[in-house]
């Protein structure tokens, strides 16, 4: 028996555009992705010689075949070919679930990561992205990392110049949305607020951060805030604590707040706590 271990980053959309509806259900989107500190820790073993299993102390996490994390095993040993002979995967959870952050995608990148190192690297990180796709939306910009220009489904990830250096307060409201219901609501809604990412991206290339925190947007922002004004509200008191921006990430209900110092970001999130929030401290991967 081998034990691997990898770490699974949580993902904020600076940008987070809806373009449109495709046939097959999914939307176009055009997003700008960072890969942020806040992580999930991934330990595998292979060839345990025992049935597949999951262990994680998490309420609400699956411990079967429907985590993200097991498809990916899974997944990955059906393309390569080979029965790893046995596999338990435990999950060390951080980041929260159902906030737009990614971790169950993570989770799945972290997974496929590790067992591609161990199997010798038979796939290209591009053919690896490729397998993360058939697992979740997020998951190939999981596998790519950094700071990116995600297209299409979210399988279309292209390097961008990366984020300045700073530092991001993160609060989890207590509620959570349904990412598909989400979607559905913006293809009935009239009017959607479009973020201009052409503009993020040339504020990266420039390395300006006030001017790139300025560009931050989120089109499905308006459309869980208009039932839960508690969005607006976190949004205002991590701008009131110094935050350069602050919006929701991907379908929510995560809203993170950007701040060129840490001890800033650190007050945002000791008066969100007393409000009793979760909060969390995290910079660029
Ligand atoms: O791919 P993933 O399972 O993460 O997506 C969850 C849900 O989000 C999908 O079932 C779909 O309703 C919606 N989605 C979408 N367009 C995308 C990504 C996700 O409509 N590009």
């Amino acid at each position: 028996m081998t034990t691997l271990q990898q770490r699974a980053y949580a993902k904020l959309n600076l940008t987070l555009d809806i373009l449109g509806r495709r046939e097959d259900g999914y939307h176009d989107l055009e997003s700008v992705m960072q890969q942020i500190t806040l992580c999930d820790d991934i330990e595998l073993d292979v060839e345990t010689g025992e049935d597949w299993r999951l262990l994680c102390e998490a309420d609400g996490i699956p411990l079967d075949s429907s985590n993200l994390a097991w498809k990916a095993a899974g997944v990955f040993y059906r393309e390569l070919g080979k029965d790893p002979q046995g596999i338990t995967i435990r999950i060390e959870k951080r980041i929260p679930s159902q906030a737009g952050l990614a971790g169950g995608s993570a989770d799945a990148a972290a997974v496929l990561l590790a067992l591609n190192d161990y199997e010798g690297k038979p796939f290209s990180q591009r053919e690896l992205m490729k397998l993360g796709e058939k697992i979740g939306s997020d998951v190939p910009f999981c596998i790519f990392g950094g700071t990116a220009l995600v297209k299409g489904r979210g399988e279309e990830v292209e390097q961008i110049a990366p984020m300045p250096r700073c530092f991001y307060c993160v609060a989890m409201p207590d509620f959570s949305v349904s990412t598909a219901d989400l979607y559905a609501k913006a293809d009935e809604a009239d009017c959607l607020y479009h973020p201009n990412t052409e503009a993020m991206r040339k504020a990266l290339v420039k390395g300006e951060l006030m001017e790139a925190a300025g560009c931050i947007g989120n089109t499905m922002e308006a459309l869980v805030s208009c039932e839960h004004p508690e969005i607006e509200k976190i949004k205002e008191v991590m701008l009131d604590s110094g935050a350069l921006g602050a919006a929701m990430t991907g379908s929510g209900s995560a809203v993170y707040g950007i701040f060129d110092s840490f001890d800033m970001a650190a007050v945002a999130s000791m008066s969100l706590m007393e409000q009793g929030l979760r909060t969390y401290l995290a910079t660029n991967v």
